[in-house]
């Protein structure tokens, strides 16, 4: 899957599924009806009936991001990935494991799945690097990491906005950057500590932007929903 641009700014906003129950991520998808076209389902879903869900939503023409974080010895994670390929999601993540990388760029070839690697968890700050035994800082790791994941032809990374521009020069205009952590102007923050809003985000290089509270816990989803992909409408070009 190579990366088209321009997109329609409605296909560039993936809804974070982050409830609690297949119910509730269904009353989600119809609430917000048309405005949205792509679904994120993480862990907590995944547990919960959610990735029959995941197929379903393909079935309806809703695209889907699997947010797995494979990570296992490499035909493991390419069996897995072989299942993946079959359920027809777009998206699903690895974490930038040379190994886990090759082992799902290979699987997945010829298919339309794009693997999206994770470079370094955003919760990871310098010190846990060290206590998970690495003698590196973050910003070398997420740079190093990405430029392997070129290499091995990865499709796209999931970063944050802030890491964007930075990513884009390493990486060049070959791969998606997918970007969590968008607040827009007035929304809460809740845990996520480096923030962007929407049109920020664009700015940066970002091509799709993953929004969950800032959707699921508005007073009117469909408009919030609607308010982002205006947003994205007016963000000045990349
Ligand atoms: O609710 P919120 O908009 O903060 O949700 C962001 C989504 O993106 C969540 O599903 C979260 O797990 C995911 N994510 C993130 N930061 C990362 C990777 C994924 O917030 N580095």
């Amino acid at each position: 899957m190579s990366r088209p641009t321009p997109m329609e700014p409605r296909d560039r906003l993936i809804v974070a599924l982050d409830v609690s129950g297949v119910r509730e991520a269904e009353a989600v998808v119809e609430t917000l009806g048309d405005t949205v076209s792509f679904y994120k389902i993480g862990y907590q879903l995944a547990f919960e009936r959610g990735l029959p869900l995941a197929s379903a939503l393909v079935n309806a023409g809703k695209r889907v991001f699997l947010d797995m974080k494979l990570h296992d010895i490499g035909n493991t994670v390419a069996r897995a990935i072989e299942n993946i390929v079959r359920m027809g999601v777009t998206f699903v993540t690895v974490h930038a494991y040379p190994q886990t990388m090759r082992a799902a760029v290979e699987a997945k070839s010829g298919s339309d799945l794009g693997i999206l690697a994770v470079t370094v968890l955003t919760s990871y700050d310098d010190a846990d690097l060290v206590e998970a035994g690495y003698s590196v800082r973050v910003e070398q790791l997420v740079a190093s990491r990405a430029a392997l994941a070129r290499d091995i032809g990865v499709d796209g990374l999931v970063c944050s906005a802030e890491e964007a521009a930075p990513l884009r020069r390493i990486v060049g205009g070959g791969m998606w950057l997918v970007t969590p952590g968008i607040r827009p102007a007035g929304a809460a923050r809740g845990d996520q500590k480096r923030v962007a809003t929407p049109a920020r985000a664009i700015a940066a290089g970002a091509d799709f932007l993953v929004v969950g509270r800032p959707i699921l816990q508005a007073f009117d989803p469909r408009a919030a929903a609607d308010a982002i992909v205006e947003e994205i409408a007016a963000a000045p070009a990349r």
